[in-house]
């Protein structure tokens, strides 16, 4: 009978825990849904400069699909071809080869961008036949793509450099940052800076802090944001916990912040009611934070990536914030759901340029 009722138990448990995972996979398949239907009402162009690879191809050939964006694979007109008919993909992509066609306006404009920056004329045309992620920047840059998509083949920085050089940040802003969207049942986190800014000051907190909250509200999110540390409101005083604790005080005395903002805390602080109510009653924040700043690239990257691997979060991203136009910046082993996701993401941002 024990092992009968351990057996139960167990199943119990599994059926819970199925239950649980539907919930959460629900959430963020109904988040995603918003994002990806916006997109499929306005499809823009979106030019993946790993063109060769066959998880782009293959993400391209599902946007395009689904009408969920017109993609443009940067590479070898031939490779990408004999690699959709190998993956028995029946479509005929648009595709922009490098190395093939008259390109001499987009050296031009790279020179012209980056003239002063020491490259030279020749350095730019070699540029732009030889690294689809300078060639792709371009390209969105003279408004020929509305977003690009990148990183699947190279570190992070080398897929973000080129279009930070070209593209840069929108008006205003002077720093970009990677954040993560984390769905787990019945919640909902975004994390930044997670890519970016190794050691951000409290000025760049406290804007990493906006464009996150923007990003917030465009999955229908209302943002409460916690700067978050390994203090609780000035419990230890030094210059690491002023960081965070000062970025508050910038983003309360800014009259366009128009949602609660708080800190320093610590992560359970931020996250669990009863403490919010308890102890730190005087908080701005009423309810737990859903826009988590991190203090540093280390704790931001370590922390979302326990949360998802951990946590079980399902994750969203790295969408990049504060971009004159829609990058994004994927990483080395994501997958086709991931491109198309972020691919809509851009598709949903260019539709508001
Ligand atoms: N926001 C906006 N623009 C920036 C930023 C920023 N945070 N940082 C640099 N730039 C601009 C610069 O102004 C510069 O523009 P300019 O050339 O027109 O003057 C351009 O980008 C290049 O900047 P550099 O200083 O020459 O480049 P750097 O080598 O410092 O690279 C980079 C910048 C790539 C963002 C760097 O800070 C970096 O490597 N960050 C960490 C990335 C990383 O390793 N992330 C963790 C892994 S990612 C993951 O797990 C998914």
């Amino acid at each position: 009978a024990a092992m009968t009722s351990g057996a139960a138990r167990r199943r119990l448990d599994m059926n819970e825990y199925r239950e649980r995972l539907e919930a959460r996979l629900g959430k963020s398949r109904e988040m995603m849904r918003v994002v990806l239907n916006k997109a499929k009402s306005n499809p823009k162009r979106v030019a993946l400069s790993e063109g060769t690879n066959e998880k782009m191809i293959r993400a391209a050939y599902q946007m395009q699909d689904e009408g969920i964006a017109e993609p443009i694979l940067v590479g070898n007109t031939k490779t990408i071809l004999r690699k959709a008919e190998e993956l028995g993909l029946d479509f005929d992509p648009t595709i922009a080869n490098p190395r093939d066609g008259d390109w001499d306006h987009y050296a031009d404009r790279l020179h012209e961008l980056r003239k002063r920056k020491g490259l030279t004329k020749s350095e730019a045309a070699e540029t732009i036949r030889r690294d689809t992620n300078y060639f792709a920047s371009v390209m969105v840059e003279m408004g020929d793509a509305d977003a690009m998509l990148t990183g699947l083949t190279h570190h992070y920085p080398t897929g973000l450099r080129p279009p930070l050089q070209v593209i840069g940040t929108a008006e205003n802003v002077n720093y970009v940052a990677g954040v993560y969207m984390l769905t787990f049942k019945n919640r909902v986190v975004f994390c930044a800076d997670t890519t970016v800014n190794l050691d951000p000051d409290e000025e760049i907190l406290a804007e990493i802090t906006k464009h996150t909250a923007e990003v917030a509200r465009r999955f229908n999110v209302e943002p409460r944001a916690a700067l978050l540390s390994y203090s609780n409101f000035g419990s230890v005083r030094n210059e690491g916990t002023a960081k965070p604790r000062n970025a508050v005080k910038v983003l309360q005395d800014d009259p366009e912040v128009d949602f609660p903002v708080d800190g320093e805390m610590q992560a359970d602080t931020a996250l669990v009611e009863d403490i919010l109510e308890g102890t730190y009653d005087f908080a701005d924040l009423e309810t737990p934070a859903n826009v988590l700043i991190f203090p540093n690239l280390e704790a931001g990257n370590i922390g979302y990536k326990l949360l998802q691997r951990l946590g079980g979060a399902e994750a969203i991203g790295p969408m990049l914030v504060g971009m004159d136009k829609p990058v994004h910046v994927l990483q080395r082993g994501d997958e086709v759901k991931d491109i198309v996701n972020l691919a809509a993401t851009a598709v949903v941002d260019a539709q508001t340029e």
